[in-house]
Formats: C-alpha cells, sequence, structure tokens
C-alpha cells in the first residue's frame, strides 16, 4: 500500500527553480532511501511534505488524504515525523524534557505525566536511557542525532522523515544508528524516508532508493541497482564526490 505520494512537486526560491516536477511514492512498511548531490532539493521536499514549506505546484496525499496545504502541526499530528538536518535540542533542557513538546502537542499525550513516561521509553528506544536527566546540550554528536530521532518519535508518527541522521558519525557510530533504524521501523512498525550522503547506510538499510537531481528524481530502484546506475554515477561524479558506491560526504 502507498503512504505517501508525491506528484509533479514544484518548488522555486526567487528565481531558482530547485524542484521542477518531482513525482514519487513510500510503499507503507518500508525504509526508503532518498540521496542526491548537494543543493539537490531533498531538504526542500522533507520541508514541503511536513509543511514548513509550500510547493508552488503539486501535491502530497499521505495515507489516502492530501496534506499540500495542511499546517505543520496538523501534519505532526496525522502521522509525519521529522528529524532536522541540523540538530536543534532546546537549549537548557533535559534530554528527556526535549521530547515533551512533541508528545504533548502532536503526540496524543495530555498529561505531562504520562509524556514524561513515554519520553524515558523513547530515550531507552534509541540508547538514551541513561542521560534522560542530562541537559542536551552536554551530548556527544552521535548522541545528540538520537535524541532528534527521539523527538522526531515523540509525535508518535507512522512516518518518519530523517534527514542526513548519519552524518559526522564515526564508523561504529554508524553501524549502531543502523541497527537503531531497523529497530524503529520493524519493533515501532514506522514507515521511513531517509536522506542520506553516507553509501555504506543508504544501501545497507534502504528497500528502495531514489535519487534526486537536476529539480526531478532520475532513477529508483533497489540499492544494488542504484550503485551501478551510469546516469546516478554521472550526477556525482559531475558534482564533485566521489561516486555513489564510496562515501559522498556533506
Ligand atoms: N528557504 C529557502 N530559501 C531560499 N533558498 C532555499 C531555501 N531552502 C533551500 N533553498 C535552496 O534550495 C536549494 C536546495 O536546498 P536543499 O537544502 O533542499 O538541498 P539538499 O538536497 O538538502 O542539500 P544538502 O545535501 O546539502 O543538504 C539550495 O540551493 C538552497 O540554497
Ligand atoms: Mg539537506
Amino acid at each position: 500500500m502507498t503512504l505517501l505520494e508525491l506528484q509533479g512537486v514544484e518548488k522555486s526560491f526567487g528565481g531558482l527553480s530547485v524542484l521542477d516536477g518531482v513525482t514519487f511514492s513510500v510503499e507503507t512498511g518500508s525504509i526508503q532511501g532518498l540521496i542526491g548531490p548537494n543543493g539537490a532539493g531533498k531538504t526542500t521536499i522533507f520541508n514541503i511534505v511536513s509543511g514548513l514549506l509550500r510547493a508552488d505546484a503539486g501535491t502530497v496525499v499521505f495515507d489516502g488524504e492530501e496534506i499540500t496545504e495542511m499546517a505543520p502541526r496538523r501534519i505532526a499530528r496525522r502521522g509525519i515525523g521529522r528529524t532536522f538536518q541540523i540538530t536543534r535540542p532546546y537549549p537548557g533542557m533535559t534530554s528527556r524534557d526535549n521530547l515533551l513538546p512533541g508528545l504533548l502537542y502532536a503526540g496524543g499525550y495530555d498529561r505531562v505525566r504520562d509524556a514524561r513516561t513515554r519520553a524515558t521509553e523513547l530515550l531507552e528506544l534509541v540508547d538514551l536511557g541513561a542521560d534522560a536527566t542530562e541537559e542536551s546540550r552536554s551530548l556527544t554528536m552521535s548522541e545528540q542525532k538520537r535524541l532528534e530521532i527521539a523527538r522526531a518519535l515523540a509525535t508518535e508518527p507512522e512516518l518518519l522523515l530523517l534527514d542526513e541522521v548519519f552524518a559526522g558519525l564515526s564508523h561504529e557510530d554508524i553501524n549502531r544508528q543502523i541497527e537503531l533504524i531497523e529497530r524503529i521501523q520493524s519493533d515501532l512498525d514506522i514507515t521511513i524516508i531517509l536522506i542520506e550522503h553516507v553509501m555504506e547506510a543508504t544501501m545497507t538499510i534502504c528497500d528502495q532508493v531514489g535519487v534526486l537531481a537536476n529539480g526531478g528524481i532520475i532513477a529508483e530502484d533497489v540499492p544494488a541497482e542504484i550503485a551501478h546506475n551510469e546516469q546516478v554515477i554521472d550526477v556525482y561524479l559531475g558534482s564533485g564526490g566521489e561516486g555513489v558506491g564510496g562515501g559522498v560526504d556533506a
């Protein structure tokens, strides 16, 4: 079943056309990769799907309902959660309290006490149980990435949009993060779209990978096919990357 469908989505900033008819769909229960050179418009797609930006044209349908014009908070309540490429923990708050706004405003929790209990569970899920009462600013890069994922999970999403949650991580942390994302998909039954430059991660966990370049999806296939797709390799080499099989990094 299709959970999310974009049809002919367009977006320009000033005179710069970034998305020029983006069409793709995501199946329920899958992990869908979204790759493409820097500046291709990947984060812009997440901003449109989560309602932070309006598309100039085209439609976004989630779970059978058009959400193209919906406000971000309604979209979050409707079941789409997201992380931000630049992690933004609330300063001066503990890791656990960072999850409360999401739980209370979009996650369906009315009582702070229940929200705190759920926050503790979610922190345990992302291996931050021991840091629940640490101030979020004191977390390492890897811990901040996991807190960012927990914050997105706090809105109790059906669809989770992950924007470069592997960036800047060590090899060991990448493997840990891969396990975490697989656990989220299988244990919590959440569909995932993963924007990523770390190919090792994309190729390992994605069921399907879409490639965004020159304003549209230029290829969509299983990871093994994408890695050998000539058009995709050209796009990456043209952007000064190391090729799709290597470690193209932001
Ligand atoms: N709110 C905005 N206002 C103006 N320009 C924007 C805005 N958001 C994105 N852009 C521009 O749109 C283009 C695509 O940006 P976007 O962040 O979506 O790319 P990306 O594929 O996520 O890149 P990266 O891999 O570097 O994160 C860039 O040229 C960017 O400068
Ligand atoms: Mg981006």
